[in-house]
């Protein structure tokens, strides 16, 4: 077993704190600012973008620490090198994953004992070969890389992330799928005992869980699609979608599937949470495009989550598919980019 869950009680404070990144959880929650007055997400839709993805302050009584395990994976530069790295600290304490709270704050502090082994993810539905992968398989069964993605996250903010996994690609050829197959949906796991968003409406923001996402087949194949078991160098924590999430990094975040347990190829266009939810606002495409507006915010800059604090985080320009389109642009080629947003 690679994650060891510990008892809070059993470790020493140093034990806690691994590069100092859990040294004060509460301390860095408050530099960044991110302690927020939380909102139900009817009140939410009618809340300006600090407040959509805002939450409260409210604590778990959550008694250990998940412990992430290093991973040794060679750096793959074909997608770029040399950008700015968002400080690990904020990727693993300014999350967005309903399933543990709607707050900045809350997945990091109600998933600590998220159980992640054993995991089972299948690949089913049009393909010749259904597989179903173990949590060691997903580790050791494709070969990892390490490669630096921009995430845009649809509230218009973003984080460079040098995230651990290999293309999704490799999956979905080993799957071998018919050639029937036009589409790919994803499946969040759905375990409202260690989920509290699942078991009450108002802690996950109103979603109708499990949480789904869809890609099209082309898109699922692109290279730069990847299934991430790590970033920084170890296991990915529980906060950011242990122990396998999905990363598309032209589109917006809500893509990015955390927790996944099934993967279905089939041929009609599947359902996608956000889109479920407030179809105006979140297409199924969701493609990151500074020239179609948010209905509600501006989508032509972004705040980039770096060193100091959130808020006094610099703005920049937002770019046509979050900069990756010279690798995918040709995917979209001929398509109404704002009727399919
Ligand atoms: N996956 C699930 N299952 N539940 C969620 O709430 N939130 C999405 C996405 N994946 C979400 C999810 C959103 S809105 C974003 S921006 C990213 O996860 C955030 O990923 P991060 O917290 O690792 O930065």
């Amino acid at each position: 077993m690679l994650i060891r869950r510990t008892k809070k009680s059993e470790l020493k404070e140093s034990d806690l704190t691994p590069e100092s990144v859990y040294k004060s959880r509460r301390e860095i929650l408050k530099k960044l600012g991110i302690v927020t007055a939380g909102l139900p997400f009817a009140a939410q839709s009618q809340a300006g973008i600090f407040d959509i993805f805002g939450g409260d302050d409210k604590k778990s009584e959550s008694s250990a620490i998940f412990q992430r395990s290093p991973i040794v994976a060679p750096k793959n530069n074909a997608y770029g090198t040399g950008i700015e790295l968002t400080p690990e600290t904020k990727v693993l304490n300014y999350n967005n994953f309903y399933e543990f709270g709607t707050g900045k704050g809350d997945p990091v502090e109600n998933s600590q004992n998220f159980k992640v082994d054993p995991w089972k993810l299948e690949v089913t539905g049009l393909v010749n070969n259904p597989i179903t992968l173990g949590y060691e398989d997903l580790l050791k069964r494709f070969p990892l890389e390490e490669r630096l993605y921009r995430m845009r996250c649809v509230e218009a903010w973003s984080m460079n992330i040098p995230w651990i996994g290999f293309s999704l690609a490799a999956l979905l050829k080993e799957a071998d799928p018919l050639g029937s197959a036009k589409y790919v949906a994803f499946e969040t796991l759905y375990d409202p005992d260690q989920m509290p968003g699942q078991r009450s409406q108002f802690v996950g923001g109103g979603i109708d869980y499990p949480y789904v996402e869809g890609l099209r087949l082309d898109e699922a194949m692109h290279p730069l699609t990847m299934l991430s078991v790590g970033l920084y160098g170890q296991t990915l924590a529980p906060q950011n979608g242990a122990p396998v999430r999905l990363v598309v990094p032209w589109k917006y975040g809500f893509k990015g599937i955390k927790s996944v347990v099934k993967i279905h190829l089939l041929e009609a266009q599947p359902p996608t949470t956000w889109n479920l939810l407030a179809r105006h606002e979140y297409g199924f495409f969701a493609n990151v495009n500074p020239q179609v507006d948010h209905p509600r915010w501006s989508q032509s800059s972004e705040r980039f989550i770096g060193e100091g604090s959130i808020f006094s985080s610099r703005r920049k320009p937002t770019a046509m598919f979050n900069g990756y389109g010279e690798e995918v642009a040709s995917l979209y080629s001929g398509m109404d980019l704002r009727a399919n947003y």
